[in-house]
């Protein structure tokens, strides 16, 4: 077990929270389809007494993604927003937390229509730079909340200098790594405390999966995040976290294609006269290429941009026509599955950000989030070419 706990990526990927089941030598280990365990007297159970509180299955997902992600504690929730929801409750009435403008739609509609309930307050903060997360740091502030690449508009927040502000004034760095994953980005390693996952996206990755997860070395806040799981409940089923662990086991071939398919398309996008804009950071034209190349990076040290593009068509007209002639990609909500995806976030992903904000950070109604799958490229690429040639 050790040895694999310190090897590489793609082994622990495969290995680790996974061994073979000791009751029969099967390989793969079992779907624990339990709700309760038996106790052989009073209060004695092997560990394990009732599946909201702990399960076998749920274990091993939780070990895994904590070795991933460099952390000491996994915690896998039933969805993205249910983890923000964890994390969210952890603070109390009064508190308040910075939050990068430009997030995904949920995680804005959370916290502006749910969580506002109970008096915890947000700022929207531009994060791409550090004065305006410096400037609205108050004395009942208690974390700064990223996404970095943020959804839809791929901006970055420079996570290793926010985490280090964040330290020096007692705050939390929590960084949403559901774009990147992992393979492309450890947040922890940069000095973030939290790092949490829709895995409905590239972990799960083949986009049949709803579910969640957080990742800390930090043992008080985990210890409140076992307890909040348990509490509130928000559990995924032992099948999906099998699910998730079998789809774990290859991660990291399905980000290196996810990742050179993405870079050929970002070229070949940028050169298009109907793309009045792009919003890639494996471009050299990104205003924060530069970031990118350090910051977002495979276990074995090469650049990596990950699978998300989104582009200006220059309207609503525009965006629509371009989607209804896309024959591979699919028109959808959600990013991160084997199969290439359009999504129009005006509409669909970010419908709920009310339209002077989504536009103070450019997302106007003819963005266009391309999710490039792992399918051949030059498929993909063909088949961009002949619908933005409607535009032509
Ligand atoms: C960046 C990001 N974070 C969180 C979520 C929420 O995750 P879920 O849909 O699994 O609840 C999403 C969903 O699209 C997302 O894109």
């Amino acid at each position: 077990m050790s040895r694999k706990v310190n090897s590489g990526f793609a082994t622990r990927a495969i290995h680790v929270g996974q061994e073979p089941d000791p009751a029969t030598g099967a390989v793969v280990p079992p779907i624990y389809q339990t709700t309760t365990y038996v106790q052989s007297d009073l209060g004695v159970h092997k560990g394990f007494d009732y599946s909201r509180a702990a399960n076998p299955t749920r274990r091993g997902l939780e070990e895994n993604l904590a070795s991933l992600e460099g952390g000491q504690y996994g915690i896998a929730f039933s969805s993205g927003m249910a983890a923000l929801s964890a994390l969210m409750t952890h603070f109390r009435s009064g508190d308040h937390v910075i939050v990068s403008a430009g997030v995904y739609g949920g995680t804005y509609r959370a916290i502006t229509q749910v969580f506002n309930r109970f008096d915890l307050t947000a700022s929207w903060v531009d994060t791409t730079t550090l004065g305006p997360v410096a400037a609205a740091i108050r004395p009942e502030t208690r974390a700064i909340i990223i996404e970095s690449p943020s959804n839809p508009m791929m901006s970055l927040t420079d996570i290793k200098a926010v985490s280090a502000l964040a330290r020096e004034r007692g705050l939390l760095t929590i960084v949403d790594n559901t774009f990147m994953t992992p393979y492309c980005q450890r947040p922890l390693e940069l000095g973030a405390h939290v790092v949490y996952h829709s895995t409905t996206k590239y972990i799960s990755g083949h986009s049949d999966i709803i579910g969640g997860a957080v990742v800390t070395s930090d043992e008080q806040l985990a210890e409140d995040l076992y307890f909040i799981q348990k509490t509130l409940g928000a559990v995924p089923s032992p099948f999906d976290c099998w699910l998730t662990s079998r789809s774990l086991k290859t991660l990291a071939i399905r980000m290196d294609r996810h990742n050179s398919n993405a870079l050929q398309l970002g070229r070949f996008l940028v050169e298009r006269p109907e793309v009045k804009a792009i919003y890639y950071p494996g471009l050299p034209s990104h205003p924060q290429y530069d970031l990118a190349v350090t910051q977002q990076r495979t276990p074995t040290g090469e650049p990596a941009f990950g699978g998300m593009i989104s582009f200006e068509t220059g309207s609503l007209e525009n965006a629509r026509a371009v989607v209804q002639r896309l024959q591979i990609f699919t028109l959808a909500e959600s990013l991160g599955g084997v199969e290439s995806l359009a999504n129009h976030p005006a509409t669909m992903t970010h419908a709920s950000v009310p339209r002077e904000v989504r536009e103070s950070y450019k997302l106007t109604d003819g963005l266009i989030r391309l999710s490039i799958g792992i399918e051949d490229v030059e498929d993909l690429e063909t088949d961009l070419a002949q619908a933005l040639a409607v535009l032509a």
